[in-house]
């Protein structure tokens, strides 16, 4: 071959185009191009057939199979409500106890309890369970009403002084308010709660004043209550304040603090999972 003969082979043809000195060979796209372009092109016309694709008047094509991201949420949805609504049924006849005893169920109560406290409950006992001055700490040992998972939920079911008929009640006076005690008497009974509830520090001139106004309700020693919920005031846990000024307006004016009952707003199996999580966060008797 001479080596004009050569250079013709490998040069092929160009078009006849030619843009400053650059030319355009006439050769076939190369197959697997083609191949894929075409496979692209049957794919497109399957996918049009078979789903949504077109913008026609009135909105646009469906395809045959109807899909949507609507009626494919519907679907999940559905098979969802349909896992949980075996659980709540249980959750629905099962008592207190016997959910305890069933860890699969128990996880679902604790999840649902956790869910129902974030949205109903928070806002007044903290994102976090720990309450706030006024608000009781569900996550301690230290109970006003009782720890036991009945009692935790009878309190939420029926609240306190909530104005349900079977809301828990009970009211300490107001001694100032009310003048049942001096303003001397009061200040004295103030420093006989110190001295109960803080170490070292000893000022009994209150100590007959208590127990003739305050020891009916809270003990002797101060030891509180459960069934009235007359909170302990010989340990560290205050709801209102511990300090001079938080007891001086505590028994001048008293407290009364409000827990709004659930049982109508809430069903019955949330009440039972909101027990379940609240006695499961640590201080649950
Ligand atoms: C509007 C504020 C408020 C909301 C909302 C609220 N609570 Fe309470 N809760 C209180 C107050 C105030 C007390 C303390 C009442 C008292 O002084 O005895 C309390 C007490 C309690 C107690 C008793 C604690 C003890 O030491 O015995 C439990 C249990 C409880 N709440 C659970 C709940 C649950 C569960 C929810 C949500 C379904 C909830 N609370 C929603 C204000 C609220
Ligand atoms: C009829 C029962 C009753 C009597 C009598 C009574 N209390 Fe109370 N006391 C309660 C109740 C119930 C609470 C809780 C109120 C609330 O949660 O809002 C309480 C709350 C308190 C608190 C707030 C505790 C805290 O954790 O912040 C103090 C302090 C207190 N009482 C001191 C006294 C003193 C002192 C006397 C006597 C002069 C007295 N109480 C008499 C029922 C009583």
């Amino acid at each position: 071959m001479t080596e004009e003969n050569k250079n013709k082979k490998i040069t092929p043809e160009t078009t006849g185009h030619e843009w400053d000195g650059i030319s355009e060979y006439n050769v076939p796209a190369p197959r697997w191009w083609l191949i894929t372009w075409i496979i692209c092109i049957i794919w497109a016309i399957i996918y049009w057939i078979f789903f949504p694709a077109w913008p026609i008047p009135g909105g646009n094509s469906k395809g045959i199979l109807h899909w949507s991201k609507q009626s494919q949420l519907a679907k999940t949805q559905a098979e969802i409500n349909a896992k949980q609504s075996v659980y709540l049924e249980k959750i629905s006849q099962m008592n207190l106890q016997e959910i305890r005893q069933d860890p699969n169920i128990m996880e679902f109560a604790l999840n649902g309890g956790r869910i129902a406290f974030k949205e109903n409950c928070a806002a007044c006992h903290g994102i976090d369970t720990q309450g706030g001055k006024g608000f009781p700490n569900l996550n301690d040992d230290d109970w006003l009403w009782g720890g036991k998972l009945e009692d935790i939920e009878q309190t939420i079911r029926y609240g306190i002084r909530s104005g349900h008929d079977k809301a828990r009640m009970s009211q300490m006076p107001a001694f100032g308010l009310d003048k049942i005690l001096t303003r001397d008497d009061i200040n004295d009974v103030v420093e006989y709660v110190m001295s109960l509830s803080k170490p070292g520090f000893v000022n009994l001139s209150g100590e007959k004043i208590f127990a003739e106004n305050c020891a009916s309700c809270h003990g002797i020693e101060g030891n509180g209550d459960r069934s009235i919920g007359a909170p302990n005031l010989n340990d560290k846990i205050w709801l209102y304040g511990g300090d001079r000024p938080d007891l001086l307006f505590t028994i001048t004016y008293s407290r009364a603090g409000v827990m709004p009952y659930w049982a109508s707003r809430l069903d019955d199996s949330t009440i039972k999972e909101l027990a379940l999580y609240i006695h499961a966060l640590g201080g649950g008797e």
